[in-house]
Parts: C-alpha cells; sequence; structure tokens
C-alpha cells in the first residue's frame, strides 16, 4: 500500500534509475467529488473446518478425539497404561491435536468418570519429550458405578516451550485395582478469548482480530455439503450439551467434533465483531447420487429444517425453537441478516436444478424472514432464475493462479450492476504457502473489487486458518504464523474508506493498480 505520488523520495539511489523512471512516470489525480459508496461489510472471512482450523484450531478444546464419537470408536490420540505398576500411577495421555498449547493461562479440564473408585485422579500436562510437566491437579472424583458424573478441576501452568505435551490422566493404581472405570468426553481448555466458554483459542482470534474482518461466512464452503445428503451439516446435531453432540464425518477427511457448533459460531461473531453469513443445504451434496440434488416435494424436509434452524437463531422465546436456544443460554435472538443458500450450486452437476431449488428455499424464507438478505450460492447466470428477486445477492469465487488473479482485476467494472455481488471465496490457489507474488496478485484483485465495492459488497479470502492457508498454525503456545497474504488481507481491511473516488492518470492500469477511497476528510490510496 503506497502513496504513489511520493516515490520520488527514492530518487537518490542512483542504480534503481531505471526502474524510478518508469515509477515517477505515474501521477495520480484523486477526485474529492463524487465517487460511490463503498460497502461497510467488504472485508471478512469464510470458515469451514478443512486442515484443522476449528478442532486443533481456533476451537479452544485441546483434546483430539476427546469423546470418542463416530460409528465405530477408536483410540486416535489416546494411549493407555502409563505405568503398569498396578499399586502406582495408572492411566492414560492424550496428545491432542499433534501437541498441546500451553501457553501459562489457567487450564480447566473435565471428564465423565463411571466406576467404584474413591481415590484420587491426578491431571498433568507433560513434555512428552523430557518429562518436564508444565502443570498439574489432583482431585477426589465423584464416582459411582451406576452412572456416568461428571467432574472438573482448574490448574495453573506454566508456558510450555513448544508443543510437543501430553494431556496425562492417572488414577491411584493400588485403589483401583480389580474394579473396571470407564471415562467419556474429556476436555481441556486453557484461556478463551473474551474468557467466552467453550470458546476461541485467543492466540488465533487475536490474530484474526487483528484483520478488523466485516463478517464471516460459516459452517462452508463444501463442509456444509457432505459427501451425501445424510452427511450433510445438520445444524440440530451441533447444539445444546457438548456430551450429547455426535459430531460428523466432514468432508475433508476427518471427523468433526461439532463442539464448535452452530451456537459458538454466534458467539465467535459477537466476540470478534463480524456479521454472521449462514450457509444452509439445500438439497446439493458433493456426490449427490452423482450429479442428481434433490428436487420438487423431496425438497420440503429439507425447507423445514432451514425453518426450524432459523427459528432457533432469530425466533423469540415464545416459539419451540427460540425456547430451545433459550434454554441454551440464549435469550436474546442472534443478529443474522445475511443467509446463503447452498454452496457453489454452479459444480458437480448443481446448475440445471439450482433455479428450482433456489426459488424453493427462497419463497420459504423470505416468506417467514422478509428482512433477510439472501444470497445465490453462485454468480453463474445458467443456473440462476431468470430474474433474481429483487434485494438477493449472488455468490462469486475464484481460486486462481497469480496470472489469472491478476487478470480478474477489472471483471466487475463492466458487470450488470443490478444484483449484488458476494466472493464468497477468493484466493491464489490452495496448495502451498501464499507466497509474496501470490499475495501481490490477491491485492490486485482486490483493488479491481474494491473499486467497484458499490456492487461487491463482500469479499471472503479462503482458507484462513492452518498450514498451509492465510493463518499457519503449530500447537506451540505462541501458535499462529501470519502469512503474506494475510498482511494483504490486513492491510486493505483496516485501510477502508467509505466512498470510492475517481481517479485520473497519465498511466494505464498495469503493473501499477490503485484504489482511491475517502472516510471523511481522510483520503487513502491503496
Ligand atoms: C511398583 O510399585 C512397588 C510398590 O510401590 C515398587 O516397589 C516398585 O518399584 C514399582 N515397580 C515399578 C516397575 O515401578
Ligand atoms: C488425594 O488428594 C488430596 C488433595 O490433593 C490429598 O490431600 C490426599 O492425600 C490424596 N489422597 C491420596 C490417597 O493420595
Ligand atoms: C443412576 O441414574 C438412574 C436414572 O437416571 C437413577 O434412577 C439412579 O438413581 C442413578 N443412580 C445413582 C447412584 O446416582
Ligand atoms: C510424542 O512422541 C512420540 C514418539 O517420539 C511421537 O510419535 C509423537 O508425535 C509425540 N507427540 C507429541 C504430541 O509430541
Ligand atoms: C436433526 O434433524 C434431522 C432432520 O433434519 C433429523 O433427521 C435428525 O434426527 C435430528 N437429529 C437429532 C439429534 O435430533
Ligand atoms: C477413529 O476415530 C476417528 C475419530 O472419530 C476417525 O476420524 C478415524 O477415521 C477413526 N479411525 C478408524 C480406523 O476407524
Ligand atoms: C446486526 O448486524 C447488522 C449487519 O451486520 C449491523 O448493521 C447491526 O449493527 C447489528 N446489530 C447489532 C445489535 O449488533
Ligand atoms: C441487468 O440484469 C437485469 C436482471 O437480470 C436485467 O433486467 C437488465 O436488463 C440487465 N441490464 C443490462 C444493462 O444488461
Ligand atoms: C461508480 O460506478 C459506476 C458504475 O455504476 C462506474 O462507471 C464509475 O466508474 C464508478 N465510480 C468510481 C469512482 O469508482
Amino acid at each position: 500500500m503506497v502513496a504513489l505520488s511520493t516515490l520520488s523520495g527514492i530518487g537518490a539511489l542512483p542504480l534503481l534509475l531505471p526502474l524510478i523512471h518508469q515509477a515517477q512516470g505515474i501521477s495520480l489525480t484523486v477526485s474529492t467529488e463524487g465517487g460511490n459508496s463503498s460497502s461497510p461489510l467488504l472485508y471478512g472471512f469464510i470458515f469451514e473446518d478443512i486442515n484443522h482450523p476449528g478442532d486443533g484450531g481456533i476451537y479452544g478444546e485441546m483434546l483430539q478425539n476427546n469423546g470418542l464419537q463416530g460409528t465405530s470408536p477408536n483410540l486416535t490420540a489416546w494411549r493407555l497404561d502409563v505405568s503398569k505398576n498396578a499399586s502406582g500411577a495408572v492411566g492414560f495421555t492424550n496428545e491432542g491435536y499433534w501437541g498441546i498449547p500451553v501457553d501459562g493461562s489457567e487450564f480447566q479440564s473435565s471428564f465423565w468418570i463411571k466406576g467404584d473408585y474413591s481415590g484420587n485422579i491426578t491431571i498433568r500436562l507433560v513434555s512428552n519429550y523430557t518429562g518436564t510437566e508444565y502443570g498439574s491437579a489432583t482431585l477426589t472424583p465423584s464416582s459411582n458405578a451406576d452412572n456416568f458424573t461428571q467432574n472438573s478441576v482448574k490448574f495453573d501452568t506454566t508456558k510450555a516451550p513448544d508443543g510437543n505435551v501430553l494431556y496425562e490422566l492417572t488414577v491411584d493404581g493400588g485403589t483401583a485395582a480389580g474394579s473396571s472405570l470407564y471415562f467419556g468426553y474429556l476436555t481441556l481448555f486453557g484461556q478463551t478469548y473474551k474468557s467466552r466458554e467453550n470458546g476461541p483459542n485467543p492466540q488465533l482470534a487475536n490474530v484474526l482480530d487483528s484483520v478488523q474482518g466485516s463478517f464471516l461466512r460459516f459452517p462452508g464452503g463444501n463442509n456444509l455439503e457432505g459427501n451425501s445428503p445424510t452427511g450433510r451439516w445438520k445444524w440440530n446435531e451441533t447444539i445444546g450439551p457438548l456430551e450429547d453432540r455426535p459430531g460428523r464425518e466432514g468432508t475433508w477427511g476427518y471427523y468433526n467434533t461439532d463442539g464448535l457448533g452452530l451456537a459458538e459460531y454466534f458467539y465467535w461473531c459477537e466476540d470478534l465483531g463480524l456479521a454472521p453469513v449462514l450457509g444452509v443445504w439445500d438439497g446439493f451434496a458433493l456426490d449427490s447420487g452423482g450429479g442428481t440434488p434433490l428436487t420438487g416435494d423431496a425438497l420440503t424436509p429439507y425447507v423445514d429444517d432451514v425453518l426450524k434452524e432459523l427459528g432457533y437463531i432469530l425466533g423469540s422465546t415464545s416459539t419451540t425453537y427460540g425456547a430451545l436456544r433459550a434454554a441454551s443460554g440464549q435469550e436474546e435472538p442472534w443478529n443474522l441478516t445475511m443467509v446463503e443458500i447452498g454452496n457453489e450450486d454452479h459444480l458437480g452437476g448443481g446448475c440445471n436444478s439450482y433455479a428450482e431449488r433456489f426459488t424453493t428455499f427462497y419463497d420459504a424464507i423470505h416468506a417467514a424472514y422478509p428482512e433477510l438478505t439472501l444470497i445465490a450460492s453462485t454468480s453463474d447466470t445458467d443456473c440462476l432464475p431468470h430474474n433474481m428477486p429483487v434485494g438477493s445477492w449472488v455468490d462469486y469465487h475464484d481460486y486462481n493462479n497469480a496470472d489469472g488473479m491478476v487478470d480478474q482485476f477489472d471483471y466487475f467494472d463492466n458487470f450488470n450492476r443490478s444484483v449484488p455481488i458476494f466472493i464468497g471465496e477468493y484466493s491464489r490457489g490452495t496448495i502451498g504457502w501464499p507466497n509474496m507474488q501470490g499475495s501481490v496478485s490477491e491485492a490486485v484483485f482486490m483493488i479491481g473489487f474494491e473499486r467497484n465495492s458499490d456492487l461487491v459488497k463482500m469479499a471472503a479470502y479462503a482458507p484462513v486458518l492452518q498450514l498451509p492457508d492465510l493463518i499457519g498454525l503449530t500447537q506451540s503456545p505462541e501458535m499462529a504464523f501470519a502469512t503474506t497474504s494475510y498482511d494483504v488481507q490486513q492491510m486493505f481491511s483496516t485501510n477502508r474508506g467509505d466512498t470510492i473516488r475517481e481517479v485520473s492518470s497519465d498511466s494505464a492500469f498495469g503493473p501499477v493498480y490503485w484504489v482511491a477511497s475517502s472516510a471523511g476528510s481522510r483520503y487513502q490510496v491503496n
């Protein structure tokens, strides 16, 4: 981000003269009159569980496979028999999501236990390699042989130098000898962002917050769609007590705990000041029987399900689902104003039936919630109704190589302006870390849509978290690594105006691109 008119300051470096000669040739004049208003929500994020950005990432739960969920539960991440000496400490460990980030904050662990046991239980966080202890707690649990009971303990930690830390739970072998003990749904949390219960990891939430994005699209992405209709993301199975959530086989090769569920997404939005954009399932799964999405009457139960979901989010406490929300601790409806119908319905055989499916969902949702902005999941006019309903938006996705990204600079300049655009996903490819070239190409694309931000209302960089995405992470206490693309997002997001100004120049766009905006008396050229 450069004020190009001041480049002459480096003219003193003789070796750079040829380059500077070129740069000095550009002059920009920014108009202080007219211009188009810019969308206040322009920069934001899409979130879906791909590469562990949720479980093992921003979701504060640190134990992997903590609920032994799934149709065939197994011991992924768990190890038994810490010591085989029946009179000493006996128990098991969990290695977290390839480690556990112990940052020195107060930790809390809970577990369910069933069995006739009256001894102590010790929880420790220990280095996998040196045995160094970073925190421990001993409690005498309430436990009986008939039912599971939940126990919880808080303890101080000291900061670990890296993420090679195991969670260890042991019982007194002598006391337990000869009896059976059962454990279920174990949890481990450190400090969470804004102390939100079951909330985000603060390191990652802080890095995300520094972008000052405006919205969050969730829960996907492909992960909304599921691999089959029954495998779709189901809102009603992501709410309520954590130990009752079944979890779900995600679409990116691993099981989702759904501890980060519908309510948690809304709290995340609230805590980070993001406007929620909720994706709803529209009859189209990834494998949808080889490209035959549900249509006609087959959609009815899914339309009903979306209305229930919206009732849970927006209904008053006198309604069935509003009361359910209140019962789980949220009296006030959440502040949802935008709903996207499906995901990438122009792909994988979704196009032909999308106009019908969009219309079916649109009509039902709009009738019940006329104030919601409803977004089609594609901008491909071949897949959309001939006349988009007034007030609806379309979603345009762009994953591209660096040259392709730059070529898209003027994509929106001559666009039909009757239907607003949401760029629900974009970035220079998804393979490997962002690099300087790719991030600069994203910046050119961003200048292009910011210039058109009367039409382009919102744009979400994707994917956001976890190697090789916008913010890479490990489980060391300082777990986040921001990338060059992160810097680009942050620069644009934190330098926004409310009005896009006309710029005249003696040079055409390329290889230098610019956009000028103003907010009050403050002007900026990006
Ligand atoms: C097992 O416990 C007994 C009694 O506490 C102790 O004498 C013995 O050294 C322990 N053995 C091992 C292998 O830890
Ligand atoms: C159980 O833990 C308590 C509190 O840490 C301790 O006072 C007590 O001695 C322990 N009991 C046994 C049998 O280790
Ligand atoms: C176990 O749960 C059952 C059913 O809820 C209840 O009737 C019984 O009293 C419980 N037993 C104990 C020991 O808490
Ligand atoms: C712990 O050590 C084992 C054996 O070296 C290794 O396979 C595992 O990845 C390590 N786990 C963590 C969390 O450091
Ligand atoms: C969630 O709702 C779906 C209908 O969309 C239903 O099939 C499923 O049984 C519900 N799950 C639970 C746990 O109630
Ligand atoms: C073990 O369980 C985990 C978590 O539910 C799941 O992701 C994994 O696929 C399971 N592994 C096997 C071999 O079933
Ligand atoms: C609700 O969200 C809208 C759109 O993001 C925003 O304009 C409004 O201020 C929010 N209201 C509250 C009470 O947060
Ligand atoms: C833009 O699209 C709308 C709705 O599809 C259509 O009515 C209108 O004629 C289009 N405008 C132009 C200039 O193509
Ligand atoms: C404002 O939008 C119109 C298209 O509606 C466009 O022709 C014009 O260049 C835009 N002005 C600015 C300052 O971007």
